[in-house]
């Protein structure tokens, strides 16, 4: 597999706090990985340095051979690498049809201009229509966006990343607030959407029980350091990683 994502020494403090130390990490591409780690050990700021949320004090950026370091958040997600649960903000007063039909109208507006308005409008009920189907929201796609429950209304803002045509997609704590049956339904969700659209997933989370069960890879993170990474096997037996993070019950 090829290498996508390329991050190199990324650096980053906030007044005192170290809160990217000099991180590298090489994501290749079709990867499903997760990042854990304890609260306040920067993963949320890692991904805000790698989309161009915030500027890094050092490092760089590379993604598709590409130096994006310096880019603004608009470029990157055009240029494939999307963020759920921060590119959106739902109309709650809308339909679930509607919100994922204009964000995919918005994108089409914007990225074909050699399109007619009119082709605009269609293709982009059509996009809407499919990626409702496939992640499975199109039973209530009638329903107001304020009307779904939590799960559903964090699967919605899936949809509305995947309108975005994204290769990386980034996911910060998908299961935050979520009972445990709808976290299994977003587990098997971020599998099946991460296979059917070839994607490259890269998923904070807490629990763990997702983590292990779906990452091919994980990164941990402590003190905006990376103290390890690897397959689930092998994270499960870090000594250092069961210290700082895990604890025994892992085992
Ligand atoms: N914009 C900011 N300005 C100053 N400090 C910040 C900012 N964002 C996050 N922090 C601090 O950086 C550290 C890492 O935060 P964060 O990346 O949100 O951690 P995590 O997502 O791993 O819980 C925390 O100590 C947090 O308070
Ligand atoms: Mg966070």
């Amino acid at each position: 597999m090829s290498v996508i994502l390329e991050i190199k020494n990324i650096d980053k403090h906030f007044g005192g706090i170290h809160v990217a130390n000099h991180v590298s990490i090489s994501v290749k591409k079709g990867e499903m990985s997760a990042i854990i780690g304890p609260n306040g050990a920067g993963k949320t700021t890692f991904f805000n340095l790698i989309t161009g949320f915030i500027p890094s004090d050092d490092g760089t950026v590379i993604y598709e051979d590409q130096d994006i370091t310096s880019e603004k958040p608009e470029k990157i997600v055009k240029l494939g690498m999307v963020r759920a649960f921060q590119v959106s903000s739902l109309f709650l007063e809308e339909t679930v049809f509607d919100n994922v039909y204009l964000a995919a109208l918005s994108n089409f507006r914007k990225n074909a201009k050699i399109f007619a308005d009119r082709m605009a409008f269609k293709d982009a009920r059509e996009h809407a229509g499919f990626i409702l189907d496939k992640i499975g929201l199109s039973h209530c796609k009638d329903l107001k966006a304020s009307e779904l429950s939590h799960g559903d209304t964090k699967i919605l803002d899936i949809a509305i990343a995947l309108t975005l045509n994204p290769k990386i997609l980034l996911l910060d704590e998908p299961t935050a607030g979520m009972a445990p049956d709808e976290r299994i339904k977003m587990m098997h969700l971020l599998k099946e959407l991460h296979e059917y659209f070839q994607l490259t997933t890269i998923f904070i989370e807490h629990d763990m029980d997702i983590v292990f069960g779906i990452a091919e890879i994980i990164r941990v993170l402590v003190q905006g350091q990376l103290i390890a990474e690897g397959p689930p096997d092998y994270i499960r037996q870090h000594e250092t990683v069961i210290e700082a993070y895990l604890g025994k019950e892992v085992l």
